[in-house]
């Protein structure tokens, strides 16, 4: 019998940007759960699930016995090495990491690219930074998403292989978010609004530059809301 998963909100949003059939590698899986479910769904051809901790690697290889699944392959290593040439992989997922780390697995093994056709990502933070990267590595934003855990509002955002032009709007905020505009989108940009004037309202006068920066930062916010 198979014992059937139950995954957090965001894993699940994450999920959903997922395509029918697809080969993934999940780099950074943790304990395998998004692979699990995604396999137990019968919504991937197959995921190798690779983590640089052992510990993790190896709770992810329990959870792979116990949910009798037989298509995920779960790797220890260090973000693309884990790929040999005979993977069929067409999908990357990296959700739960900084930015900077989330580039530099990609840009570190490039060569990799070639075979990719869909990049899905959810960064704890700078989605500015993630959207110029990858659609500077030869990718379009297919798709976005907003989902909100804990009270934490998390971007997932699905890039396909493709060139697009993006204004430095659309890679602040997201082309796909600024045109749905949804409850959750205006949610998340009240809360920068409410941080920036905490912080406006505790700096001193001496810091006036930076006062005055996040002011204009917040009146571009509060138009986009309007
Ligand atoms: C916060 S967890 C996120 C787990 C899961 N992806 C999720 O979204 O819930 C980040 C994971 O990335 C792994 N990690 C960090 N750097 C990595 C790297 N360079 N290569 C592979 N895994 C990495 C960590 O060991 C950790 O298990």
């Amino acid at each position: 019998m198979q014992h059937k998963l139950n995954i957090s909100k965001r894993l699940l949003a994450i999920a959903r940007m997922v395509d029918k059939s697809s080969s993934i590698i999940d780099v950074g899986c943790d304990h395998a759960l998004l692979d699990i479910y995604l396999s137990q769904n019968k919504q991937i051809k197959n995921a190798i699930a690779s983590d640089i901790k052992e510990g993790a690697i190896n709770q992810a290889k329990k959870n792979v016995l116990i949910s009798n699944v037989n298509n995920v392959d779960v790797r220890l290593g260090d973000g693309l090495n884990v790929l040999n040439e005979a993977d069929l992989v067409d999908t990357i997922v990296i959700s739960g990491m900084g930015s900077q780390k989330i580039i530099s697995i990609l840009k570190e093994n490039n060569t990799w690219l070639k075979k990719i056709n869909t990049i899905i990502i959810q960064s704890n933070k700078d989605n500015y930074n993630i959207r110029k990267a990858i659609t500077s590595m030869g990718y379009y934003i297919k798709d976005e998403s907003l989902v909100e855990e804990r009270q934490i509002i998390y971007v997932i955002i699905k890039f396909e292989k493709g060139k697009l032009k993006y204004s430095n709007k659309q890679l602040r905020y997201g082309p796909v978010l600024l045109k749905r505009k949804d409850d959750l989108f205006i949610k998340m940009i009240k809360a920068q609004v409410s941080k920036n004037d905490v912080i406006i309202k505790k700096l001193p006068f001496s810091k006036l530059f930076l006062k005055v920066s996040l002011k204009i930062k917040n009146f571009n916010l509060k138009k986009e809301i309007r």
